[in-house]
């Protein structure tokens, strides 16, 4: 070994071992359907045998396992990193879903096996049934993860550190049903290790409450792999290990779109990387879901994916996606849309065609509020401050552009039957930063 004429070696420690390489780690739940009753666990661990979630009083499930390997990794006339160099074993990937729970209920599990050991017993609660009132959630994109000691990774957001710290403390008040990442989930892009760094950021949140996602560029993107944008930005993962670690209810592999609801909210789910021309699977698929939706049992009505409609920075905006979706959006009266991968927080007005066609008004407490008895038009807001490196806003503000913030944060919502409330929370003063409110007679 060449030393650099500053170091010099002085002594070397025997090889370190891990004592036990199979532990299992990083649980991570999602829910299944809209029922609230079950909830899938996803954990990893580097043994492919069975392994168990024990819950409820004394239920015993075996996990299934799957994995996925380099020459599932995209690649090119130039090799990618994931097939290539930042290649990494990620193990066996185990999952169960639990069922015959509760709604709204808190539940306890465990998971692994005699053999390979057992995680502590984790404390976590089930959303609300679909059509009940309350619902409470936190949603953002474009987080990452960053290392809390000093080592380094190929690709770092240390901004995702003090937001997830943040959720840490909402989830452990008990005010979180559910939180939504959409799209830029952990920025491994092709160096696969650092999945299990992202997983293990998340684990306090995710093992406690259901994590639902969506996909972004930088999970599914990849040169001549059938999507929209035929950009490297996945590092040559093309979604599998994204899909492995965060299986959705989704209809079928590489086909990342689906709906949930929970409380008083309908989510429609799509994927911006994957074809949405009206003559689509997918862009079918979200208009006989929204079509389907029961505005009495769940009154709101979300729409949610990773690249914006509306954003200040025009180049992320894609006109052809604007110009086949949003009638879409206006004919099922969404009434509110998130997206990310635009490094900041914007919200429009009730925007249709670039144009407002509604102003929210100030309510008694100063809070802007959209009244949707009068519905006209969806609300969108980018929600992608959660921790890559924030983006600044251009000076020429558009006309549909209410409320700017480039700060590192999330939106916390609060839904009943009759308000829609979105907080944009700082994760550094915990302040919020912007709010507003979306209101509706029941019907
Ligand atoms: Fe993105």
């Amino acid at each position: 070994m060449q030393e650099t004429p500053q170091e010099e070696m002085c002594a070397r420690s025997t090889p370190l071992k891990f004592s036990n390489p199979n532990t299992p780690l990083y649980a991570h739940i999602s829910t299944t359907d809209s029922t609230a009753t079950s909830m899938r666990v996803t954990w990893v661990s580097g043994s492919n045998e069975p392994q168990y979630v024990q819950y409820g009083n004394g239920k015993t499930l075996t996990s299934i396992v799957t994995t996925f390997s380099q020459e599932d990794m995209c690649s090119s006339v130039v090799p990618s990193p994931a097939k290539d160099f930042g290649w990494h074993d990620p193990g066996y990937i185990h999952s169960a879903v639990m069922t015959g729970l509760n709604p709204s209920s808190k539940f306890s599990y465990r998971y692994g096996s005699d053999s390979v050991g057992w995680s502590d017993q984790i404390q976590f609660k089930t959303p609300p049934a679909a059509g009940s009132n309350e619902l409470r959630f936190l949603a953002f994109g474009d987080m990452g993860k960053a290392p809390r000691d000093a080592s380094t990774e190929h690709y770092i957001q240390p901004g995702s550190i003090s937001v997830v710290d943040s959720m840490i403390e909402e989830v452990k008040s008990g005010n979180v049903d559910s939180i939504f990442h959409i799209g830029d989930i952990s920025y491994a892009t092709g160096f696969l290790v650092e999945w299990d760094f992202f997983l293990h950021l998340i684990s306090p949140l995710a093992s406690k409450v259901p994590y639902m996602t969506a996909i972004g560029n930088h999970e599914r993107d990849y040169i001549g792999t059938g999507v929209v944008y035929g950009t490297p930005d996945s590092g040559g993962e093309c979604g599998v290990a994204y899909e492995t670690y965060f299986p959705m209810p989704t209809p079928a592999k590489d086909k990342p779109w689906y709906s949930i609801e929970q409380g008083s909210v309908h989510f429609t789910v799509i994927s911006t990387e994957h074809d949405w021309a009206p003559n689509s699977e997918q862009y079918q698929w979200m208009r006989k879901d929204m079509a389907s939706v029961d505005r009495k049992k769940t009154p709101w009505l979300i729409f949610t994916g990773h690249r914006p409609m509306y954003s200040s920075d025009l180049l992320s905006v894609d006109p052809t996606f604007v110009a086949f979706v949003e009638p879409l959006l206006q004919q099922y009266k969404v009434d509110l849309v998130f997206f990310g991968h635009v490094h900041n927080y914007e919200r429009s007005c009730s925007v249709y065609r670039a144009k407002c066609l509604a102003m929210p008004t100030k309510d008694t407490n100063g809070v802007e509020t959209y009244d949707h008895n009068n519905y006209k038009a969806p609300v969108h807001a980018i929600i992608g401050m959660a921790g890559f490196t924030l983006d600044n806003f251009s000076e020429i503000v558009p006309s549909w552009s209410l409320k700017r913030v480039s700060k590192f944060g999330y939106g916390r919502v609060h839904a009943t039957q009759e308000e829609l409330k979105f907080e944009l929370v700082n994760s550094n003063t915990r302040q919020a930063e912007d709010s507003f409110r979306i209101i509706k007679k029941a019907k």
